[in-house]
């Protein structure tokens, strides 16, 4: 443990980074500015915009006193906007709760919007020099490399591993450093894609190193068993170029969307024709495809079948005859606009 610390905090000295905006001067309320920037953000993009904001809103009460525009529009470019919104919502809490104050312990700071466990650490060690136990993506994937923890940092129990042994690491003085340091190994030498082992500090003890599980640790997230959903279309044509399209539901797949009629599988397509007043005959299937939809894949077969008497019914608010050229003004979902698509190249094709 001594010596782990030792390793890191010697790093620190020769390669740690000092010299960032937020370092010099350095207090809570910069600290805390920044590490809401750096949650998803690199170093190099964060710099220009520190800098741009923290010399608008110097203090908390200025920021708390802004309109939320302007802080919105000089966050502009930085993405995830709800860190922006829950920084302003922040500043008017401390402003009125805390005297314009950020609150020294774990509890407060963490009670805020938009400061974790993690982000409270790093205000209390680097803003307030209090020990705390900092475990951001990088120090993760430090511990996880270092003591060959495997599992999916996301999963609770590995979780609360890393955070007792992230707590159990954390010297009981200079934790302001040894947390630079830590998030500075991650960021700089044991990164994800290529980390420099022969650079590091930690080598000599790393667990992943000895074992050659660097390139596997930390565990990605475990991949989702997608389901798959099951269902038969109806290509229904008059013979005459036109094909028989109907809205779906406003909830529920392809909500709103123009679509072939769609059923669970292929012996409803009777009843339903028998139900429309409509008689067809077979012309062919077409071969199964998947779709990939947000959660799960929609595995279908296509019936293509025409109508042997021309349809009563031309245009109703929810079914329509239409040909595939006019049918592109609508709303589609992708497997029926690919599929019209081969029709109408089909059919021009045959007329020509
Ligand atoms: N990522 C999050 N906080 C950081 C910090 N203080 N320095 C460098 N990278 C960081």
């Amino acid at each position: 443990m001594e010596q782990f610390r030792h390793s890191v905090l010697a790093w620190f000295e020769i390669h740690g980074r000092k010299n960032l905006p937020w370092q010099n001067p350095r207090d809570p309320y910069r600290v805390w500015i920044s590490e809401i920037m750096l949650q998803q953000t690199q170093v190099a993009t964060v710099v220009p915009y520190f800098e741009r904001f923290a010399g608008n809103f110097p203090d908390i009460r200025t920021l708390a006193s802004a309109p939320a525009e302007r802080v919105l529009a000089l966050w502009s470019g930085l993405g995830y906007y709800a860190r922006a919104r829950n920084l302003h919502r922040c500043a008017e809490i401390v402003a009125e709760r805390y005297a314009g104050a950020l609150p020294a312990t774990l509890d407060e700071l963490a009670d805020l919007p938009g400061i974790g466990r993690s982000t409270a650490g790093a205000i209390l060690s680097l803003g307030f020099g209090i020990r705390a136990t900092i475990l951001d993506g990088n120090v993760k994937r430090v511990l996880c490399r270092y003591r060959g923890i495997e599992g999916w940092p996301g999963t609770a129990s590995v979780a609360a591993s890393l955070w007792a042994t992230a707590d159990r690491l954390t010297p009981p003085d200079r934790s302001d450093a040894y947390n630079q340091a830590m998030m500075d190994l991650g960021a700089l030498v044991c990164t994800r894609g290529r980390p420099a082992c022969n650079h590091c500090p930690l080598s000599p003890g790393c667990r992943a190193r000895s074992e050659q599980r660097v390139g596997s640790l930390p565990s990605p997230r475990p991949r989702r068993t997608v389901p798959v959903r099951r269902c038969t279309m109806l290509i229904l044509e008059d013979g005459a170029g036109n094909f028989f399209l109907e809205r779906r539901p406003p909830t529920g797949v392809w909500g709103g969307l123009w679509c072939f009629p769609m059923f669970d599988d292929t012996t409803q397509i009777a009843p339903w024709l028998a139900t429309n007043s409509l008689r067809a005959e077979h012309l062919a299937d077409l071969p199964a495809q998947r779709h990939t939809l947000t959660h799960f894949h929609l595995d279908f077969v296509a019936v293509r079948m025409q109508t042997t008497r021309p349809p009563d019914r031309v245009s109703e608010a929810h079914s329509c005859w239409t040909s595939p050229n006019h049918a592109s003004d609508l709303g589609l979902p992708a497997p029926v606009r690919r599929l019209l698509d081969q029709f109408n190249n089909y059919l021009g094709a045959t007329r020509t």
